[in-house]
């Protein structure tokens, strides 16, 4: 298929634009830069040996990428671009609400414009809220506590809206729980923009001695150490997600229209064993301080990933250690690129 991957630069796109063109498609890239960077395009062609076809294109620009669409003759979309951070979400509301459901809302005017039937939608887990029970099924309640969460919550409902009204559409939904790590090959992963909030960014900068220390936020909760526990599954993971559901789309074992998964390993990791790990597999020694507890954040959360094994035949392969080792190696790839763009 021809597809069209909406913020297709940032660092889960990147790395399902690799395993897309892996299996066969072809792949055309819309992004506004606001937090990737085009020298992602060269990483992806070192990986692939084909260069994906890029615009710099905000998605809210319905009329030009409606003309790329027409083109390129796109027959599927990976919708990922809009903001994603939960803090920034806190400050400015509306920003999130304009910027995250106006471009889903201006996607799916270009979807029906141009006859396109496919959609697979990167929601998150964040949707559930304080979870009541774990592991997360998909039919758990949804309770979103932030206006990130609020606003990947309103894409998936106007894409269920928008299937009501377009019999031909299809869709599946992909709620991720924490995607770390990076492509094994050390040429892609995440470019952090301005101060890290998320674990593993945090743990890399201490490690490579960017940070002074990682602060454990939160030693007295109700987990087997008392620190947080999460389900943190590998960033190529995700990405063959993506490859499976297009195509349970495509070949029709995706039955009902739109459909949700839980995209997590299913396993519980507390912060404890995520720095002994990142320490234990990298041979480096990481500086940390117990602090309070983050408001908002949850003592557990981790998923029941069996429905996307079951109808997308898909289940994740790489573990912990995988995913610190190839985060580790991306941050020094990192530090070895900024080095030389400095010299
Ligand atoms: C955060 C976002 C969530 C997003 C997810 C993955 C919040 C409230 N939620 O979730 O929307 O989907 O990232 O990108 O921000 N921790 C520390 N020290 C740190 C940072 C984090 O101890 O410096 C702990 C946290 O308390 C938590 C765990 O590490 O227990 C994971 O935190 P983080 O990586 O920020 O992910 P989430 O809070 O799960």
């Amino acid at each position: 298929m021809h597809l069209l991957l909406t913020g297709g630069l940032g660092f889960v796109g990147s790395h399902v634009c690799v395993a897309m063109q892996q299996a066969g498609h072809t792949i055309s890239i819309v992004d506004n830069l606001a937090n990737s960077d085009s020298a992602v395009l060269e990483g992806i062609t070192k990986i692939t040996g084909i260069k994906p076809y890029f615009e710099k294109v905000d998605v809210l620009d319905t009329e030009a990428c409606i003309d790329l669409c027409q083109r390129q003759r796109i027959e599927g979309v990976v919708h990922f671009a809009g903001l994603k951070s939960v803090v920034e979400s806190v400050a400015h509301p509306k920003r999130y609400q304009q910027i995250n459901v106006g471009g889903a809302k201006s996607l799916l005017k270009v979807m029906t414009q141009c006859h396109i039937e496919y959609l697979v939608f990167s929601s998150s887990a964040t949707v559930y809220g304080v979870p009541q029970t774990l592991p997360l099924r998909e039919q758990s309640p949804l309770k979103p506590i932030n206006p990130y969460a609020t606003s990947k919550l309103a894409i998936e409902q106007l894409i269920e809206q928008h299937a009501q009204n377009h019999p031909e559409f299809k869709a599946a939904i992909l709620r991720y729980f924490n995607p770390i790590g990076a492509h094994p090959s050390g040429v892609i992963g995440e470019y952090p923009r301005g101060k890290p909030n998320n674990i593993m960014p945090m743990l890399m900068q201490v490690a490579a001695g960017i940070l002074p220390e990682l602060l454990i936020m939160g030693d007295d909760y109700d987990t087997q150490d008392g620190s947080g526990v999460r389900d943190y599954i590998h960033v190529c993971d995700i990405a063959e997600a993506h490859q499976a559901a297009l195509s349970a789309l495509q070949h029709g074992q995706q039955t009902i229209a739109v459909d949700k998964y839980n995209i997590g390993t299913g396993y519980g990791i507390s912060v404890f064993e995520l720095i002994e790990t990142f320490e234990k597999t990298n041979a480096v020694s990481i500086n940390t301080r117990i602090g309070a507890r983050r408001a908002g954040d949850v003592a557990s959360c981790y998923a029941d990933p069996s429905h996307a094994q079951q109808h997308l035949n898909w289940k994740a392969q790489l573990n912990l250690k995988e995913m610190c080792q190839h985060s580790w190696q991306w941050q020094q790839q990192l530090l070895k690129n900024q080095k030389a763009q400095s010299q």
